[in-house]
């Protein structure tokens, strides 16, 4: 945000506490998105999330749809997580094989027993279609263990209200989580600030898991200013 620099002003950096619980980023959060600070953990930038919910989970498969976020592949290898890629459609709609990703997990077997996630960005890097809300309740209830986890680190820029936040507000579905981040409509990528709502027994989790102090004051304090200003606009972008 062009006014983050006023923000900074305030702070004196020196020799100010970082809070492990993030309690006021995620008050401010949990302002802005409409849920409670229970469902909210903020990690340095989406890319931590996805690691923490691959440490948090330790899932034995990791599905994706390529082509679509190379972090999905990345943290997944590197923890020693099996990737199966099921490739979405021919262009220009590159839709999402979501019969070819729920047989490929109910029938996936597994090396070790573990959960098994499922990474959807909607919308798609680099295709941008969004997922169907009939298609995300398909893979919400394929697998009694399966996981999905809706990066929307676009989310802002939908011509219309999430269809998997609506979906998570209702509380049916433990096992959905959506990613956010500050690095594309606040223009904060180099802040490192993005979040993820998941159940609270599994932020209850990850609080366990994350480094303590995974977001520096001043990203703290920028995003806490940013949305204290209210959500900018993001009409501007689509003007180009
Ligand atoms: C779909 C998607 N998810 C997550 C990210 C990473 O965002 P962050 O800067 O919050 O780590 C990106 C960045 O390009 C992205 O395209």
């Amino acid at each position: 945000m062009l006014t983050c620099a006023s923000a900074f002003v305030c702070v004196s950096f020196g020799f100010v506490l970082i809070d492990p619980d993030q309690n006021k980023l995620r008050s401010a959060i949990s302002s802005y998105v409409g849920l409670p600070t229970s469902h909210i953990l903020c990690g340095a930038g989406s890319d931590e999330s996805i690691d923490m919910l691959f440490r948090a989970f330790n899932p034995s498969g990791c599905f994706i749809s390529s082509p679509t976020f190379s972090m999905y592949d990345f943290f997944g290898r590197i923890n020693q997580t099996a990737v199966v890629d099921v490739p979405r459609g021919e262009p220009p709609a590159f839709a999402l094989d979501t019969d070819g990703l729920i047989s490929r997990i109910q029938n996936f077997s597994r090396p070790t027993a573990g959960a098994k996630m499922v990474c959807i960005a909607s919308p798609n890097n680099p295709t941008g279609g969004v997922i169907a809300r009939k298609e995300l309740e398909q893979l919400l209830l394929c697998d009694p263990d399966v996981c999905v986890v809706v990066d929307e680190a676009y989310g802002e820029f939908m011509d219309r209200a999430s269809d998997a936040l609506e979906l998570y507000r209702t509380g049916r579905y433990q096992n959905l989580v959506i990613l956010r981040t500050f690095s594309k409509f606040a223009g904060l990528a180099g802040l490192r600030v993005g979040y993820l709502l998941a159940h609270p027994s599994l932020v209850e989790a990850m609080l366990q898991i994350k480094q303590p102090y995974n977001i520096n004051v001043a990203a703290d304090a920028a995003v806490r200013h940013c949305l204290s200003a209210g959500p900018p606009s993001t009409a501007a972008y689509s003007e180009h």
